[in-house]
C-alpha cells in the first residue's frame, strides 16, 4: 500500500551519505557526534582509521563519545564510561572475558557476545568526512537507545 511504499522510499533516502565534516577537523579532534535522520552517531578517528557507531551504548545508552579506546585482541574497543562495557569499533561486538574451568589453570580469555552495537560506514571524498547509516533491518540491541526522539535514558545512579 501507499503508506509503506512512502515509508521504504523515506529508508532508503535515510541511507544516502551524509557529510558530517572535514576531514582534517575530525582527525584532529578523535571524535565528533552528529545527529543523522534523527539517529545519534559517533564518528571517531583511531589509528588512521574512521569508525562510525551508535552513539549511546546498548546497555542503558551511556554516552560513548566520552569514553576510552583500548585495543583488545588487536582490536580497537570503546570502553562505555557508565559500566566499561567493551564494544569494538569496527564491528559493534561487545567483549567480555570468561574462563573455561574445565581447563588445568584457567586464564579468562576475551569472547564475543555477537554485534551490540550498529556501525555504519564512513567513506572521505575530497577531504569531506561521510557516514551512511547501517542499511541492515536486523534488530541490533543500541537501536533502542539511537533516536533522539525516541528513547529514554537513565542515568547510572
Ligand atoms: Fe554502557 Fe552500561 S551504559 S556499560
Amino acid at each position: 500500500n501507499e503508506d509503506s511504499s512512502v515509508e521504504k522510499s523515506k529508508k532508503k533516502e535515510d541511507r544516502n551519505p551524509v557529510c558530517v565534516g572535514r576531514e582534517d577537523d575530525i582527525k584532529k579532534l578523535r571524535r565528533t557526534t552528529v545527529v543523522i535522520h534523527d539517529r545519534e552517531v559517533v564518528v571517531f578517528y583511531h589509528d588512521g582509521r574512521f569508525y562510525a557507531l551508535d552513539c549511546r551504548c546498548y546497555h542503558t545508552g551511556g554516552p560513548l563519545h566520552e569514553g576510552d579506546i583500548e585495543d583488545i585482541n588487536g582490536q580497537p574497543c570503546i570502553i562505555c564510561p557508565w559500566h566499561k562495557y567493551k564494544i569494538t569499533l569496527a564491528t559493534g561486538e561487545g567483549l567480555y572475558q570468561a574462563i573455561n574451568p574445565r581447563e588445568p589453570s584457567p586464564k579468562p580469555k576475551w569472547q564475543s557476545k555477537g554485534v551490540k552495537q550498529r556501525t555504519h560506514r564512513v567513506t572521505v571524498d575530497s577531504g569531506n568526512v561521510y557516514v551512511t547509516l547501517s542499511d541492515t533491518d536486523d534488530n541490533i540491541e543500541s537501536d533502542h537507545y539511537a533516536n533522539i526522539h525516541n528513547r529514554i535514558i537513565l542515568p547510572p545512579k
